[in-house]
């Protein structure tokens, strides 16, 4: 991928506009529950103010209305958060679009949720262009949010001066094209997730590239059930089944398999005190739910992430929020931080895996991108990406 990086260009003295992705969690009162976004968006923002630029940060935060800003969908808890983290005072500006805001070289401005800007999900070229004239630099570091083509992640870029990618950004697209464009090998991607209908597509395009794609979840039922096997009350779409076989047929014809579970863990219901019996893939029974891997396959899961050379990991191989249910995903989570393979992880689900069993230290790289990564995974070009190579290769 070829676009410019923050890092290489000349900031001293020159408006720097960043676009990054601060939309983070909050709870019932505006508590930010979780500031990894926040957290991954300052060496950025640092950066600039270090090269003597001029800087304004945005984000989208939530999905308001456009045209007026509600107070709980203000970035003023992000900005407080950022001063923390930056050390400094980030003063937050609303209506900022045609400018009329202060900022001196060496000083940063939070321009508020750019999503209540008429225009933004719209890709409006004429607020697009309002917004390129505040900046001699606009900067993309907003990876979570590349798949949306948007006034501040995509219009903008066509029309600012200079269009460049942030670290951040730089970073995310390195780890994702380092996994899957030239991978060390045997390359294996895990993806769960509760339906096949919605990672078809992911399934797909990684079937076309693995030597191992270890399915879990819902996707894992829809696979066992076009096997063969029965799969009780659990969770399926036998709609699919024919695209589950289209899947382990093309790995087959390349020499790759789909490994699929030889013990499951099953229960009567999903829930808390639900009581899990392990049982051969072969006994489900008509009023089982199969709700996590069985111990022989967890540990053959294991093996196969200790020979991997590369590691994808999206979604939780069982229902891990509950205890009676986290075995097989804690090991696959315990065998990938144990691997010394390349390993990249992303998704909310994921995130959460991670953090419960302590391993994000252990995972090669972790991405901030929900949506966007998914899609990456899937082969998509990302809008925000695309226009960034476009601006550099007209360069
Ligand atoms: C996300 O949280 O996935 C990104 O910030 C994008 O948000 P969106 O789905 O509202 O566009
Ligand atoms: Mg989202």
């Amino acid at each position: 991928m070829k676009f410019l990086r923050l890092n290489d260009l000349p900031l001293a003295g020159k408006r720097v506009f960043i676009r990054a992705d601060l939309n983070v969690p909050q709870d019932d009162s505006g508590n930010i529950t979780e500031d990894t976004r926040i957290r991954a968006s300052v060496p950025c923002i640092q950066h600039a103010l270090k090269a003597g630029a001029a800087v304004m940060v945005t984000s989208h935060l939530g999905r308001p209305a456009e045209g007026k800003l509600e107070p709980a969908d203000s970035l003023a808890p992000v900005a407080r958060r950022l001063a923390e983290l930056l050390g400094r005072p980030v003063p937050l500006v609303s209506n900022w679009v045609d400018g009329g805001f202060q900022v001196k070289p060496g000083e940063v401005v939070m321009l508020e949720n750019c999503r209540v800007n008429k225009g933004e999900k719209k890709d409006d070229d004429a607020l697009a262009r309002r917004m390129a004239a505040l900046c001699d630099v606009y900067v993309n570091d907003a990876f979570g949010t590349a798949h949306r083509a948007e006034a501040t992640t995509h219009g903008i870029a066509k029309f600012a001066p200079v269009a460049c990618a942030g670290p951040l950004m730089a970073a995310e697209l390195d780890a994702l094209g380092a996994a899957l464009g030239n991978p060390a090998r045997p390359l294996l991607a895990i993806v769960a997730g509760s339906k096949v209908s919605t990672k078809l597509t992911i399934l797909k395009s990684l079937a076309a590239k693995v030597d191992q794609l270890i399915v879990g979840g819902g996707i894992a039922n829809t696979f066992l059930l076009a096997a063969g096997k029965p799969i009780g009350k659990s969770l399926a779409e036998p709609a699919l089944k024919g695209e589950a076989l289209a899947i382990i047929d093309m790995m087959k014809a390349r020499g790759a398999e789909v490994p699929l579970p030889a013990d499951v863990v099953v229960a009567g219901d999903l829930a808390a005190q639900a009581r899990a019996n392990r049982v051969p893939v072969g006994e489900v029974k008509a009023d089982d739910m199969i709700l996590d891997i069985g111990p022989q396959s967890a540990a053959r899961l294991a093996e196969l992430i200790s020979k991997a050379g590369t590691i994808v990991w999206n979604g939780p191989v069982g229902v891990f929020e509950f205890d009676q249910f986290a075995g097989g995903t804690k090991a696959v989570a315990l065998a990938i931080a144990a691997s010394k393979a390349f390993s990249i992880a992303g998704g909310g689900d994921t995130l959460a895996a991670i953090a419960k069993f302590g391993i994000g230290d252990k995972v090669s790289y972790i991405s901030t991108g929900g949506g966007a990564f998914l899609e990456f995974l899937e082969g998509k070009m990302l809008p925000a990406v695309e226009i960034l190579e476009q601006r550099a290769a007209a360069l």
